[in-house]
């Protein structure tokens, strides 16, 4: 593969000849870029006698005006390593103001990042706060150690070795070669988002899912070959590419939705956050601040899963528990009382997963007895996690009760 080795300047410069040279050894041709400031701590001459070809060092030296973007055409995978925090900054915010990021914003395949830097850089709300742009765009990270830092400093932030590097190198370039096509032929229904129940016509009862999670399960089951449909609750996301979307706002009209396009899905996944109560009778009219004080009465809405599971025939189910404690005991009550085959449980409130966020880290509960922790990742990742979770208990549940 052609690779476009990007080097930022940090004392981890130097790792990144061993990366160079262990790329050349897997059979991949290398072309080195490397910022002013990474000239400061390794020569080009360095990167250059151990790929074979002179390393690109200055836009304005390069042979014609827009030679940057014929070299970020011609290379298959951009590795930016050692990522400094800023070079990460300038990254996220699109910033062009030299060869290397000039190259990331012309470039179209894969990114991935190795950040390195202080343990209080790293760790800075604003450090973060960019990675988690780099880490919604879809580039893959492969995180720093934790050690001693050059700085004298011990924590995460050391550059992660290069082979752990020429791995997770390997691991894009394997599935970019191959990417999974496992779903094809089958219709997978996804609901997102949150459902909102009017008290009145100005005002609603809602919740905080931003769709996140449902879309991220949408754009895997896509890119693996499905056909999706998508009952989405109101939320501030694009559609995603090729989805066939379908709005709704309330639980009763996804409810509505939900049954009707039931008859062609193979697999359904309930990642909305269904609001459970909500009004019967709503007032035509605005509620007037009459009183200095008013209850509201309110009804059960549908609870769309568990009509789900007492339908279930020839579809897998798929649904999700937030939940704010005792996760594994809820996910096992919610999979036995509404007939699931997978539930996947999230830890909500107490920390920054769940709701709203980019990442997430769940439990899957299967109908098996097994219980598999899926660790802090993309929402993006988590998703193709659960596809390959559901692939495999398909196959299971096949060969025990024939389905
Ligand atoms: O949207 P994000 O910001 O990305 O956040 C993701 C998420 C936290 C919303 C998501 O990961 C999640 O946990 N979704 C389910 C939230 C929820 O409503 O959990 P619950 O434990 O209240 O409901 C359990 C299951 O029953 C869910 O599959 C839900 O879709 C379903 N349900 C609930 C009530 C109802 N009336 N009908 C339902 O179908």
């Amino acid at each position: 593969m052609k690779v476009l080795l990007a080097v930022g300047g940090g004392i981890a410069a130097y790792k990144s000849a061993e990366l160079a040279r262990l790329l050349m050894q897997q059979g991949h041709q290398v072309q080195v870029v490397m910022t002013a400031a990474a000239e400061e701590f390794v020569r080009p001459l360095t990167f250059a006698a151990l790929t074979g070809r002179k390393v690109l060092t200055n836009l304005f030296a390069i042979e014609s005006a827009i030679q940057h973007i014929a070299v970020a055409q011609e290379n298959e995978l951009l590795v930016i390593a050692p990522a400094t925090a800023d070079l990460m900054a300038k990254l996220a915010h699109g910033l062009a103001d030299d060869i290397l990021t000039t190259l990331y914003l012309a470039f179209t395949g894969p990114v991935l990042l190795a950040p390195a830097m202080n343990v209080n850089m790293w760790q800075h709300p604003a450090t973060q706060a960019n990675l988690a742009t780099l880490v919604k765009r879809g580039h893959t990270i492969v995180e720093p150690g934790s050690g001693y830092l050059a700085c004298g400093m011990t924590g995460p932030g050391r550059l992660a070795d290069p082979e752990i590097i020429a791995a997770a190198i390997a691991a894009t370039v394997e599935s970019s070669a191959h990417p999974r096509r496992d779903l094809e032929g089958e219709t997978v229904l996804i609901t997102a988002g949150p459902t909102q129940e009017p008290l009145d016509p100005v005002r609603y009862i809602s919740n905080r899912s931003s769709g996140k999670m449902g879309y991220a399960l949408a754009e895997a089951a896509r890119a693996r070959g499905a056909r999706v449909i998508l009952v989405s609750g109101p939320v501030h996301l694009p559609p995603p590419h090729g989805v066939e979307v379908v709005a709704v706002r309330t639980a009763a009209e996804m409810r509505e939705q939900v049954m009707q396009h039931l008859p062609a899905a193979g697999i359904v996944i309930k990642a909305a956050a269904v609001a459970d109560f909500h009004l019967s009778k709503v007032p035509e009219q605005k509620v007037k601040k009459t009183a200095a004080r008013i209850s509201l009465e309110l009804d059960p809405t549908p609870d769309i899963l568990a009509e789900l599971g007492r339908k279930k025939g020839d579809f897998l189910l798929v649904g999700f528990a937030a939940e704010t404690q005792n996760l594994e005991q809820e996910s096992r009550r919610k999979l036995e009382s509404k007939n699931c085959d997978m539930v996947v449980g999230n830890l909500v409130g107490a920390n920054d997963l769940g709701f709203e966020s980019d990442e997430n880290e769940v439990v899957l509960t299967l109908r098996t007895g097994e219980t598999i922790a899926v660790p802090r990742a993309s929402k993006r990742d988590i998703a193709d996690r659960i596809f390959d979770e559901v692939l495999k208990l398909r196959l299971a549940l096949h060969a025990t009760d024939g389905r």
